[in-house]
This record gives structure tokens, C-alpha cells and sequence, in this order.
């Protein structure tokens, strides 16, 4: 972090989510990257809050944008903290006094509501009910609730002692889904749930995937990712002892070799997309990988989950970013909310 802040300033603290069980990381990550900063615990595991220490908040957050870190999955700044009731109407006058402060910033403005609890949380709303009651204040001030595509997002976010209240740029916040949860329609993954991270994965990194042409996809069985790349337009080749989904095995655009990803080569230059969801040792997926790094186009891309198996996540990240460093450049190491004892890798083939 560049810029050192002493200002006079009011410090800024904000409200953060990581995966469940991985909040322990996302701490150490801020910890790391933010000198002077305090980081206390919300949620066991999951939430947690943490101030701008000795950085000028708008450094931090663009420093946060530039260079995500991989566990920390969403924030938002807390303008407005208070005990929880479990009172309706004194809910609903929180709510509705915060809202009242947001004045010219959502005038003309289209504002997303995002409404949250901890599990045991007192709150008395759901997310609909705590939105209508912030949606009606945003509306007397000009603003136009919205569920996506917001100018500003207000978060409000209870847990089972605090209710916390902020509004900021969605991309302030690392993502724009609550608590950067995103949630795509059931039949988008039809096969298996883990097309969800592919759709994840081509949102978090800017990669819409029917610029490619030709993916080859290691670990493909029964076939969610490649149903993804289909769908895009794709040919795919897929790799996988296992059985494709029987929806997949006639499609026209699929070619599915049964054998193990580790007994293949292909002619230099066949694919310009690689995807790996194998579940295999992280290293000896590695290997497979980079021993395939040819049968890519120079600049191709490659997503791969990272299993970490061995509960030490940054060290095997950073073993790992090592080894695919031979072969590829690292542009993005981040855990999705659809990964779970995993991370998701971004690389482009040198
Ligand atoms: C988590 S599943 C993949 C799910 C897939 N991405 C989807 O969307 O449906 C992991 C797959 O990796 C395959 N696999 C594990 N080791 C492999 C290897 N050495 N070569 C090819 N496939 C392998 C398994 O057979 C299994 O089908």
C-alpha cells in the first residue's frame, strides 16, 4: 500500500465476508496489506470487521480493486452501527433513519438494497421486508431502487449483536451481489453445480467466454463446465475417464476422451481456452497442466480451481502460483463463492 494516511479524517471501518470457515485468511490478508489497520472478528468464520488503519480510505479500496485479495470476498463501509432490535418498528425506524441521511447521493441515482443476517440474528425483516423499508425513503429522495446494475448500493447487514448500515460504489464493495454472493437461475447449471463456478469465474474476472473458440476441459465429467462452454459456442474437448452427462455425449461441438488428462498431448497451439476442475492433488494437476501448456495458442487462457487440500491455504498458493509460473502468468487467485475447500485461478498462457 502506497499512500500513508494521517489526516484528520474520520476513521473508516467496514463490514467484510469471506467463505464460510475462511474468514481466519481474509483477516491475515488485511492484516498483511493494511499497515495500522484493526481487524475483529462478526460472524465466526465468516464475517468480520476491519478499519483503513494508516491508509487514505479511497487508496485503499483502489489498491483493494486493483489487486483482489483471494479471500476476502465482499465489504462495505459502516456509516451507521447499532445494537440489533428485535422490535420491528424500532427496526424499521433505524432503517428508515439512516436511509434519510444517503440525501443528494442517490438523487437520480439507480440503488440497489441489500439486506443481510447472521444466522440467530434478532432482526425482525427479511432481506424483501428490510428493503422495502429502506426502498421507500430512497424513493421520497429521488432515487430509484434496483435489484442489479446499481450507481450505489446500501448495505445493511445484521448480526446477532449489531445492526450495520453503509452505502458505497458497487465496485467499492469487490462485488455487486450481497455479500458478494452471487446467485444464478437453476437451469443456467443444469448438470452439475459446479457450472456455477465457471459462470462465477467468467463474472470475477472479466472473461466473457465466447470470445474462444476451442477449449480443451481436464477433469470434465459429467459435464457442467462443458455445458457452460457449449452453450457459449464452443467446441469442446474434454478430458475425463469418467462419464459425461448422457444430455452432452451427441453434441455435435463435444469431443469426450475417456482416459486419464496425465496420458494426453495434442499438436501445438490446438486450444485457446484450457479449464481444470480436477479433483486430484493440486501438484500433480499442476504438472498435467503445464506438461499440456503447448497444446495452447501462446496468450491463451486458463481457469483452474486449486484444491487445498492440505489446510494451508497461502502456502499452497503461493507453491502453486510457482509452479504454473513456468508455464503461465498469474492474473487472479480468488475464492468464489461457488468454490468450497478451493480457490479459482486465472492464467494466461506465456
Ligand atoms: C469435480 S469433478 C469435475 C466437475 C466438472 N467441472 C463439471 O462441471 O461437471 C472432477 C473430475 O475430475 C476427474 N479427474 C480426476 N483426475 C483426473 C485425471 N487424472 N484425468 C482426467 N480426469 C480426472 C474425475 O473423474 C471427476 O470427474
Amino acid at each position: 500500500m502506497d499512500r500513508s494516511w494521517k489526516g484528520d479524517e474520520q476513521m473508516t471501518t467496514y463490514a467484510a465476508t469471506a467463505n464460510p470457515g475462511f474468514a481466519p485468511y481474509a483477516m491475515e490478508e488485511i492484516r498483511r496489506r493494511i499497515p495500522g489497520t484493526k481487524v475483529s472478528g462478526l460472524a465466526p468464520g465468516e464475517t468480520f470487521t476491519f478499519t483503513n488503519g494508516d491508509v487514505e480510505p479511497e487508496a485503499l479500496l483502489k489498491d483493494l480493486r486493483k489487486q483482489e485479495p483471494v479471500f476476502l470476498r465482499h465489504l462495505f463501509p459502516i456509516e451507521r452501527e447499532l445494537d440489533v432490535s428485535a422490535d420491528p418498528g424500532e427496526t424499521s425506524k433505524a432503517l428508515r433513519d439512516y436511509a434519510a441521511t444517503l440525501g443528494e447521493r442517490v438523487r437520480g441515482a439507480k440503488v440497489a438494497i441489500q439486506v443481510r443476517k447472521e444466522q440467530h440474528s434478532p432482526f425482525p425483516f427479511g432481506s424483501a421486508e428490510g428493503r422495502d423499508e429502506v426502498a421507500g425513503v430512497v424513493r421520497e429522495l429521488g432515487g430509484e431502487p434496483v435489484a442489479r446494475e446499481a450507481d450505489w448500493i446500501v448495505s445493511i447487514y445484521a448480526t446477532k449483536k449489531k445492526l450495520f448500515m453503509g452505502c458505497s460504489k458497487p465496485r467499492d464493495n469487490l462485488s455487486d451481489w450481497p455479500g458478494g454472493a452471487p446467485r444464478f437461475r437453476k437451469d443456467e447449471g443444469m448438470i452439475s453445480r459446479a457450472a456455477f463456478k465457471l459462470l462465477e469465474a467468467e463474472k470475477a474476472f472479466g472473461l466473457p467466454l465466447d470470445r474462444f473458440s476451442h477449449a480443451l476441459d481436464l477433469g470434465a465429467a459429467p459435464g457442467g463446465w462443458t455445458s457452460v462452454l457449449l452453450e457459449r459456442g464452443l467446441k469442446v474437448t474434454a478430458v475425463d475417464p469418467a462419464e459425461m452427462d448422457p444430455s452432452l455425449e451427441m453434441h455435435p461441438r463435444l469431443r469426450h476422451i475417456r482416459r486419464n488428462a496425465a496420458e494426453m498431448s495434442f499438436p501445438p497451439g490446438s486450444f485457446d481456452l484450457l479449464v481444470c476442475d480436477m479433483s486430484w492433488d493440486p501438484h500433480h494437476t499442476c504438472n498435467i497442466v503445464n506438461e499440456l501448456a503447448d497444446a495452447l495458442s501462446a496468450g491463451a487462457s486458463g481457469i483452474i480451481t486449486l484444491k487445498l487440500m492440505y489446510r494451508k491455504p497461502f502456502q499452497s498458493i503461493q507453491e502453486l502460483t510457482k509452479e504454473y509460473g513456468r508455464r503461465f502468468d498469474i492474473l487472479q487467485v480468488k475464492q468464489l463463492f461457488h468454490n468450497r475447500e478451493e480457490v479459482t485461478m486465472w492464467v494466461k498462457r506465456k
